[in-house]
């Protein structure tokens, strides 16, 4: 993998796409996807999905350690990112009211929503040991990583049902 980030999120890109192309099941895409962020980023501890379902958040997809099954619309980091319908850089979490601590390891996150029309369907969440780990670069990054996978998976239907 390469090691500069353009370079490195370009790469991620071109496998995101490959590793999904033709495939219509939410589950065995985003599990592919949770799997090729956690190994191609450096300094993740936990990388995944939680899925919006009335009006909460469930867990999907991921990589990393058991973490909380379910997150209230607004709760934690995940959930304050999908009530905003925002992009999240949390620095250090212990400076971000209300972060929940899955793993008491995780120093700094990353949470990226996915929407469709205004609505969010799910949320994309990294989690690093390692304070201050995302920047700007991360973050388009990531979002440009969401935004392929968002328009792949809106492709079918029953996606997000
Ligand atoms: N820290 C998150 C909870 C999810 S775990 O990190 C996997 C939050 O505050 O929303």
């Amino acid at each position: 993998m390469p090691t500069d980030k353009p370079r490195l999120y370009d790469e991620l890109a071109r496998q995101l796409a490959a590793l999904i192309e033709g495939e219509p099941d939410l589950v065995a895409s985003s599990a592919n996807m949770a799997a090729l962020i956690y190994h191609g980023l450096p300094d993740l501890n936990w990388a995944g999905f939680y899925f919006a379902r009335r009006q909460e958040l469930v867990l999907g997809p991921f990589q990393g350690k058991p973490a909380c099954l379910r997150i209230a619309w607004g709760e934690g980091v995940c959930g304050t990112a999908a009530a905003r319908g925002a992009v999240i850089v949390v620095p250090d979490v212990h400076e971000f009211p209300g972060h929940i601590a899955c793993d008491p390891e995780s120093r700094s996150e990353l949470v990226v929503p996915l929407i469709d029309d205004g609505r969010v369907l799910a949320v994309l969440d990294l989690d690093s040991p390692v304070p201050g780990r995302f920047d700007e670069e991360d973050r388009a990054g990531c979002e440009r990583l969401v935004a392929i996978f968002l328009a792949h998976q809106l492709r079918w239907p029953e996606a997000f049902a």
